[in-house]
């Protein structure tokens, strides 16, 4: 039987678990988002960020925004939890001047593609936050040429749902900073079950600061990895913290 959109949000959560170690990405966004009074996780996907925060005993206010249905369904399966969820991409925020922190973890702001979009939404972020407040993400860097690893990457087998699934993956282009990929989940005998396609940028760290600034953004820290690592010619990650101007 073909996969849902829900089970491939649920089979997100097996493949990419929140994991707040020392040293990761996942710690990183924690410990920040921790420091703020209110929190807004932009391209939230499945909640996990925000749900990992409830559990960690965080009181303030919490909001996620993504544009994918299924992971947002996923994501409100947390009924326990308060949490504000809106179905909608980085440009639509409704919020205005409400959060201390955005955050967009685990490479969601490669998701915005066209120039436009990409300006958009970091204003409708710069937009959201107040006076002050700060926005940490990352974006693999152009330089590592991250596609050319998973175009060479083995399948990968797991269980899911009482089902052993093998997911593998093509690079279908690399053009102008953008990579499409297709993700392929089939079964052990080969029968495909999904085939998923993402586009993906790869923004150069020049025209991202300066896209940073004209939505009224300051540079506050920047590195090369999740250890605060600064960014050399053999970084894989650009991990921004910018202030509101
Ligand atoms: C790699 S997932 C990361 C999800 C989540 N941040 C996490 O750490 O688990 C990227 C997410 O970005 C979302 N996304 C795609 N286009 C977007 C857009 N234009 N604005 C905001 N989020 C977007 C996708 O739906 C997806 O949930």
């Amino acid at each position: 039987m073909d996969l849902t959109e829900d089970d491939v949000a649920a089979i997100y959560d097996v493949t990419d678990p929140w994991r707040a170690e020392p040293g990761t990405s996942d710690a990183l966004y924690t410990e920040f988002a921790m420091s703020a009074q209110s929190v807004l996780d932009v391209g939230c996907g499945t909640g996990q960020m925000l749900h990992c925060l409830r559990d960690n005993g965080y009181t303030g206010r919490l909001a996620g925004i993504d544009p994918d249905a299924a992971s947002l369904r996923r994501a409100q399966r947390r009924a326990d939890i308060a949490v504000e969820w809106v179905e909608g991409t980085a440009a639509d925020i409704p919020w205005k001047q409400e959060f201390e922190v955005a955050t967009m973890a685990n490479n969601a702001f490669q998701c915005l593609i066209e120039d436009d979009e990409v300006r958009a939404s970091l204003t409708a972020i710069r937009g959201a936050l107040t006076d002050g407040g700060r926005f940490l993400f990352e974006t693999r860097h152009p330089q590592a040429r991250a596609w050319e690893d998973w175009a060479a990457a083995e399948p990968r087998r797991l269980d899911f749902a009482g089902r052993v699934l093998v997911m593998s993956w093509e690079i279908e282009s690399a053009v102008d900073g953008v990579v499409t990929m297709i993700e392929t989940t089939s079964q052990e005998d080969g029968t495909v079950l999904h085939v998923g396609r993402d586009r993906l940028r790869f923004l150069d760290l020049p025209t991202l600061n300066a896209w940073l600034e004209d939505a009224g953004f300051v540079v506050e820290e920047q590195y090369g990895d999740f250890r605060r690592g600064p960014i050399t010619s053999d970084s894989r990650s650009i991990v921004t913290i910018a202030r509101t101007a």
